[in-house]
């Protein structure tokens, strides 16, 4: 499955809080919303997401378009209040990523955001995840932690988390 396929495909809806949030798939023609998002961002939970400085997510988005790769989006109130990605890279593995906007962290939106993104990248055929948080990055590790997935590495400033995605039969 490419990305062209979960264009618009609901994943997940429900109450977050006071928010009625839906998570559905991405399109190409929003390349400019998820960008507009992004630089919405303050730079600390830009840094959190991508452990860079980014100063133009431009490219990166692009990137992910090209690649095939999985990108899910929360709206709440036809504002976009989270993304996530999942990036191919070796094998059937992809690198994953998750951000929320800073005024709905800590809410919930993070956890359906992965739960959803997880689901997606299994019905994608996508059979391990991997991703990379910053050792004091709590909140990541923790929700990283609850979905399933463990330590791999630990490189001093950087930890690689892995999980394998069993896939979905029937
Ligand atoms: C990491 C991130 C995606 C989590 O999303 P969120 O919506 O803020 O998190 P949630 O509200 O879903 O909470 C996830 C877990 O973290 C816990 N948590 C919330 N705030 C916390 C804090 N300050 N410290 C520790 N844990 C915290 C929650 O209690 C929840 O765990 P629980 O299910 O056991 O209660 C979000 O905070 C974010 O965008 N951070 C910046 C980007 C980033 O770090 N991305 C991850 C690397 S790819």
């Amino acid at each position: 499955m490419t990305l062209r396929d979960l264009c618009g495909v609901d994943l997940w809806h429900g109450r977050i809080g006071p928010l009625e949030v839906r998570i559905r798939g991405a399109c190409r023609g929003e390349a400019g919303r998820i960008e507009d998002f992004y630089r919405s961002l303050s730079s600390e939970t830009l840094y959190s997401r991508f452990m860079s400085i980014v100063k133009d997510p431009r490219p990166y988005i692009e990137r992910v378009f090209d690649s095939q790769g999985i990108v899910i989006i929360a709206e709440a109130g036809g504002r976009v209040i989270g993304v996530a990605e999942a990036v191919p890279a070796t094998g059937d593995t992809a690198e994953v990523g998750v951000v929320v906007h800073d005024e709905f962290q800590g809410m919930g939106v993070g956890r359906a955001l992965t739960m959803a993104l997880l689901k997606a990248a299994r019905i994608a055929g996508i059979r391990r995840a991997k991703a990379y948080v910053m050792p004091g990055n709590y909140r990541a590790l923790r929700l990283a932690r609850k979905a399933g997935f463990t330590i791999e590495n630990n490189y001093g400033d950087m930890l690689e988390l892995g999980l394998d995605l069993s896939p979905i039969n029937g």
